[in-house]
């Protein structure tokens, strides 16, 4: 298992890496090792961390202090690496192969069974991917060999980091290592762009317009400026909710009941089904854990979900803003 502790080199975290060949394949191993990078980008500096590693996955969540899990971006090289990740459709390549790489975020359906983290796309079939057009960054996930999820390098509500300096100011040793690219040129997040439906929808301005994309795909509904359509899938009451109920502080299970655990669960007893999301009680880990056991007690066939408390510090927030909304009357 991969150690996701601070690491004890004695050096001042986060370690300032110069984006030199040496410093891009230091780069690569911490991310490859499942630490927490920060990279430029065309667009802003992201927070790196391996998309197939949900513990790295939630380290972003726990480094970014948000309260909610909102999908998170993966970053791959080109269009070869996207297609290991995302089913694209003639919209798709057409849009990939006008604007990739660039500021340009493709929501798309996830495949199934994909080694992608669960937690990266928050519980959703889709995923969002973006091919980069920033040498440092594409140098980076070339040496990496793996989809990077990173969202901008900033803490929760925070401005977009364009410098390095920025990025040390917002998350300070929250971080492992930044990577010191120069100033990114748009400054502004890539534009993101919904194909999981039959009509494109913008998610998010950006520098890619929408009429540049309907000149290729057709027209592309504007979701992003109706203040009636949600801006993003988290802000939906009952979204990814299971198809099983959910009974939250439950302290015990009925026995026709899947339990969801949390701390030592020796002396706990019921449930037909029962997973644990962290028995040491770490939230990092239970975080990691929330979507797969979620998903592995739905697919069991129990009628409802009984599940333990949660914490409401630290990454716990962000869990039981979820479980609420799993829990919430379904529309
Ligand atoms: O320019 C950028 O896109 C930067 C750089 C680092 O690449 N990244 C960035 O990531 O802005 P972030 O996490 O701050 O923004 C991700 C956006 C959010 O608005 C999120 O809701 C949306 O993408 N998103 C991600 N996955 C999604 C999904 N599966 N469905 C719908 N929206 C998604
Ligand atoms: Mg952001």
């Amino acid at each position: 298992m991969t150690d996701h502790s601070a690491p004890d080199t004695g050096e001042k975290r986060p370690a300032l890496i110069p984006a030199t060949p040496a410093g891009i394949a230091r780069a690569a191993d911490l991310l490859r090792a499942g630490r927490l990078v920060a990279f430029p980008t065309e667009t802003v500096y992201g927070l790196g961390a391996d998309a197939t590693d949900d513990r790295a996955v939630a380290a972003i969540f726990a480094a970014k202090g948000r309260p909610q899990f909102n999908p998170l971006i993966v970053h791959v090289p080109d269009l070869v690496a996207a297609h290991s990740w995302g089913l694209f459709d003639d919209r798709a390549h057409d849009l990939a192969t006008q604007f990739w790489p660039g500021p340009l975020t493709m929501v798309v359906p996830r495949p199934a069974n994909s080694a992608l983290s669960l937690l990266v796309s928050a519980g959703l079939d889709s995923i969002a991917i973006r091919v980069p057009n920033h040498p440092v960054a594409q140098a980076i996930l070339r040496a990496a060999g793996k989809p990077i999820a990173a969202p901008s390098a900033n803490r929760s509500g925070a401005v977009s980091p364009t410098t390095p300096h920025h990025v040390l100011e917002s998350l300070g040793d929250r971080v492992d290592a930044i990577v010191t690219g120069g100033k990114c040129m748009v400054g502004l997040e890539s534009t993101v762009i919904d194909l999981t439906g039959p009509d494109a929808a913008l998610l998010r301005p950006g520098a890619v317009l929408p009429d540049e994309m309907e000149r290729l795909i057709g027209p592309v509904r504007l979701s992003a400026g109706d203040p009636t359509a949600p801006k993003s899938p988290g802000q939906l009451e009952s979204h990814y909710a299971p198809n099983a109920a959910v009974r939250l502080n439950a302290s015990s299970a009925e026995e026709d009941e899947a339990f969801l655990t949390f701390g030592p669960d020796r002396f706990v007893f019921g449930g037909t089904t029962r997973l644990n999301l962290s028995l040491e009680g770490d939230l990092n880990e239970a975080a990691a854990n929330l979507f797969s056991h979620l998903r592995s007690l739905d697919q069991s066939g129990a009628r409802r979900i009984a599940i333990m408390p949660i914490p409401d510090v630290g990454l716990g927030l962000a869990i039981n803003d979820r479980l609420r909304r799993a829990a919430a009357p379904r529309g």
